[in-house]
């Protein structure tokens, strides 16, 4: 878009602000504001940008190494001069980073104080998008991802990644040959558990509520031993407990997560999942133990894998539905073209690279579930998002 059309563009979205705040309203504010940043910057500068976001990625790392976002003010009048926070920290001034006051995730007055931004702020507050910088950005995605166009290419062929146990973060981690799931959870607890936590954001970024009505599971009932959902691969509850909150009709003993030994057991000390959810130590590479449950769910468990290992999940699930059973599987469906809403399946595809995963169509979806012997009843989607929830039942 030239620069004339990308300011009228810009300006047309401006009109419905802040009139319409939806979510959807604002994507197309960022993303008119990007396509005139775009247009404004010469190769050269768009260069310097990405390589300041790289650089980003690093520096808000070591701050948060540091200690420096645990002690910079939250307000602009309490704002703290440089000297005071290497004190408070103890951390050599020369070592603050101004790239991050350039790339405003941290504020600087006129007179050199320094205070958080509110991104600054919400990347600090033991919330959400700190958990998925410390927990999947930073604990697992970085360690393969810098490596994978130079160690891992340099070493393996031009082919996407199809074996879970030979990756780009198995290779960072010096562990090829075992699984990536498995290191992490019996190598790596504590990065486990802030990978859940991370996890646990996505349910803001990409809502498993408010699209399909969970609620109707259990609106005509029959046989109350029947188990209502299924959560497979669940991590740590973090979808079930949204679920059952938005959800409170139905009850949480009939419901159940399933995950391997070592993450289930940060759910088995969780002091918010709803009392009384099941948790099983379940393998999904086993045949499924739980037989005729009205739904079973997964969500960003497809994603890791390349089509025959899925297909082989999809299968130990189909093998135990009902005819009035459904799968629900909760994932980011890639558009032919992606846009800034949809962009969180661009993000997710680059991230599953690292763990030999992949992101899919429509298309790619249809393909997997009937070689499983399913079929699509209906795709449930959030306007505005990528995320989307796919209701299958047996074909
Ligand atoms: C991307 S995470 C998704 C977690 C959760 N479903 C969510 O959306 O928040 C993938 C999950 O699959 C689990 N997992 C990996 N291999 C597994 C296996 N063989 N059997 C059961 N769960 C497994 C991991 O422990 C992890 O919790």
């Amino acid at each position: 878009m030239d620069l004339k059309s990308s300011i009228q563009a810009l300006t047309n979205a401006l009109q419905s602000f802040p009139k319409t705040v939806s979510e959807t309203a604002r994507f197309e504010i960022i993303s008119k504001a990007k396509d005139l940043i775009f247009a404004l910057q010469s190769p050269e500068q768009h260069v310097l940008q990405v390589s300041a976001n790289t650089m980003e990625l690093v520096a808000i790392r070591t701050v948060m190494r540091m200690g420096v976002l645990e002690v910079l003010p939250k307000e602009k009048d309490e704002a703290l001069e440089l000297q005071v926070l290497a004190e408070k920290t103890g951390v050599q001034e020369s070592l603050f980073l101004r790239l991050l006051v350039g790339t405003r995730f941290i504020q600087q007055d006129s007179a050199g104080k320094y205070w958080h931004s509110h991104v600054s702020k919400g990347s600090a507050d033991g919330g959400n998008a700190e958990a998925w910088f410390k927990g999947v950005v930073y604990d697992v995605v970085m360690d393969g991802f810098f490596l994978y166009p130079t160690a891992y290419l340099d070493t393996h062929p031009l082919e996407e990644p199809s074996d879970p146990s030979v990756t780009p973060v198995t290779c960072a981690w010096n562990k090829e040959g075992d699984n990536s799931w498995q290191v992490l959870a019996r190598d790596h607890p504590n990065k486990m558990l802030n990978f859940q936590r991370g996890m646990a954001m996505l349910v803001d970024a990409a809502p498993v509520t408010g699209v399909y009505d969970f609620s109707q599971l259990v609106k005509i009932e029959v046989e109350k031993e029947r188990m209502v959902l299924v959560d497979v691969g669940g991590g740590s509850g973090q979808c079930v407990e949204a679920i059952l909150k938005a959800h409170p009709d139905i009850p949480a003993e009939r419901c159940m997560v399933q995950d391997l030994g070592h993450t289930l057991e940060h759910a088995r000390h969780s002091e918010t999942l709803p009392r009384g959810l099941q948790l099983l130590e379940h393998d999904f590479w086993t045949p499924q133990p739980i037989v005729h449950a009205k739904a079973y769910f997964m969500r960003w468990i497809i994603h890791d894998y390349v089509d025959s290992l899925s297909v082989k999940i999809l299968k130990n699930t189909a093998a135990v539905m009902a005819r009035d059973s459904v799968l629900l599987i909760h994932e980011a469906i890639v558009p032919e073209r992606l846009s800034e809403t949809t962009m969180i399946a661009g993000i997710m595809d680059m991230f599953v690279l690292n763990c030999a995963g992949k992101e899919r169509t429509k298309k790619g979806f249809e393909v997997l579930l009937e070689q499983a012997g399913l079929v699509v009843r209906k795709y449930w989607q959030r306007e505005g998002t990528a995320a989307t929830m796919i209701e299958a039942v047996l074909a």
